[in-house]
């Protein structure tokens, strides 16, 4: 499917409907568009004092720096994949990096992931809707670990995505998803 439908789309067609996406067109996508986006999607529920996350938005020049900590992040590759992968990067419109507070106790860690991983779905719903498209991406501590420090990450906090993102023209294909009578068992006596 190249052309979507245009217009008001309920929220169940948005969540059917948006793809991951890997490809985007060139054209810049306004920071203004973003932070409207975020401002939406901080209403996500969060089971702690204050909200556990925190953003850091890349666009226009700025992406040179997350492009060359990438670059050394992943030096150890041979340089025909460097250069494939520094092409790549050029054409990432936006980076995201969304952050989370770690917290010391598992228990309210793994609430605090569970937030921000619902605040990213809004963000990628949010942004569905205006047609933009992203790839959620996460990322091994070895390769993160220097590009957070670079960033002003501080070691008590973790990179849950790095959201690359862009206007697109493809949507990929859906990957099938397991049928609900497969998954759902219901006891109702
Ligand atoms: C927690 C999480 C981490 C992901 N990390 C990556 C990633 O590192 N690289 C990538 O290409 N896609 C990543 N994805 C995207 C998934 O591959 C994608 O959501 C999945 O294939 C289903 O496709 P859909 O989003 O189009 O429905 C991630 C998704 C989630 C939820």
């Amino acid at each position: 499917m190249s052309k979507r439908n245009r217009g008001a789309r309920s929220l169940a067609d948005l969540i059917r409907e948006r793809r991951t996406i890997r490809q985007f067109r060139s054209d810049p996508v306004p920071p203004e568009e973003l932070q409207e986006i975020l401002q939406t999607a901080i209403w996500a529920p969060f089971h702690n004092q204050k909200e556990p996350w925190r953003f850091i938005l890349v666009y226009g020049n700025g992406r040179q720096r997350v492009i060359k900590l990438a670059l050394q992040a992943y030096s150890h590759l041979p340089e025909a994949g460097l250069k494939a992968l520094e092409q790549y990067l050029q054409t990432i419109p936006v980076y995201l990096f969304v952050i989370m507070e770690e917290s010391n106790q598992r228990r309210q860690w793994e609430d605090d992931l569970c937030a921000t991983s619902a605040l990213i779905h809004n963000i990628q719903l949010l942004a569905w809707e205006k047609e933009i498209g992203m790839v959620w991406k996460t990322y091994d501590d070895e390769v993160i670990q220097p590009i957070k420090a670079e960033l002003g990450i501080r070691e008590q906090e973790k990179v849950v995505g790095l959201l690359l993102i862009g206007y697109f023209d493809q949507v990929p294909r859906a990957k099938e998803r397991t049928p609900l009578n497969e998954i759902l068992t219901i006891w109702n006596d």
